[in-house]
């Protein structure tokens, strides 16, 4: 496995492997490795002749007073686990170079960037999409691998591939939870004893969703009061949304029909923490 820092490096390597006619697979990351960000790497390697994982904590997505600094990242600890998976290169290019002085340009998903998550942070899915923008320029991937934790992040970033006109094949992942439900992200690691405990909660708020739906509601306001409920009964939980969309255009809809996105962001403390499921009706 390499590890590749340079942005020209990495674009050699790749022109030496499409050459042979080898196809080439990417997994953008911020890195701190779970068994969801495992679970991409495995496919990613079950299904092309080349890996590649970036790891990248990218400022550009981070909002004035979000937890860019206090990320969570170790990079040894990565390139082992990349390795174990037999990982073909590890890109990891410093914030200097992915943004060097005079940077400029940025893509943006307009109207999609500005519901759910992208009202508590309105230049998140901007800074998103430039970087995997500019992941997928440096690495030109024939698949690219995102998890469905981050389920506004795939749809947004599969709009800008149409939207674009890219020349990459996207690959959306079930989201991998702890035994309790909790899906799995790095930004756990910040949760003390109890709020970690209690985070559960919200797979347990969605399951009842699910729940409801099964037994014949199709009303989406009785769904997200019932939700609210779940999560508020455990101290510390502050919602920041409860929303019904439809999974493509994440527009509102007040009844369930098609296939529909029910997204939830909560806040134990200073944490935020996102969770999801899909339903098809
Ligand atoms: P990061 O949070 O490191 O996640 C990298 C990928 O792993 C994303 O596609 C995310 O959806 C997926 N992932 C995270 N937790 C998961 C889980 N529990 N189950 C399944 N997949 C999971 O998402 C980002 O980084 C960044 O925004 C990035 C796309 C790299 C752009 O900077």
């Amino acid at each position: 496995m390499q590890l590749i820092k340079s942005i020209n490096s990495v674009k050699k390597q790749i022109r030496k492997a499409k050459k042979t006619g080898k196809s080439i697979g990417l997994v953008p990351t911020m890195g701190y490795f779970h068994e969801g960000h495992l679970s991409l790497i495995r496919k990613a390697v079950k299904e092309c002749d080349v890996v590649v994982i970036s790891i990248f904590v990218n400022p550009a997505q981070f909002g004035p007073g979000e937890d860019y600094l206090r990320y969570p990242r170790e990079l040894s600890r990565d390139l082992h686990l990349a390795e174990e998976e037999s990982v073909n290169i590890v890109f990891a290019p410093s914030a200097k170079s992915m943004y060097p002085n005079g940077y400029q340009a940025y893509v943006n998903v307009e109207k999609m960037s500005k519901v759910l998550c992208g009202i508590s942070r309105p230049s998140h899915f901007r800074g998103v999409v430039s970087v995997v923008a500019k992941l997928f320029n440096i690495i030109e991937p024939d698949i690219a691998y995102f998890g469905g934790k981050d389920a506004q992040q795939a749809i947004i970033v599969d709009r800008m591939v149409k939207d674009l006109n890219m020349n990459v094949k996207l690959k959306v992942l079930p989201i991998i939870r702890e035994k309790d439900g909790l899906a799995m992200s790095s930004r756990n690691t910040y949760l003390n004893k109890m709020d970690r405990k209690n985070a559960a909660n919200l797979y347990k708020s969605l399951k009842g969703a699910k729940r409801l739906i099964n037994s014949g509601t199709r009303d989406t306001n009785r769904i997200i009061h019932t939700m609210r409920k779940m999560i508020k009964s455990v101290p510390h939980a502050q919602i920041d949304y409860i929303s019904v969309v439809d999974a493509k255009g994440l527009k509102p809809v007040k009844r369930l029909k098609g296939k529909i996105l029910i997204a939830l962001a909560v806040y134990f403390g200073k944490t935020r923490l996102i969770d999801n499921i899909i339903v098809r009706l």
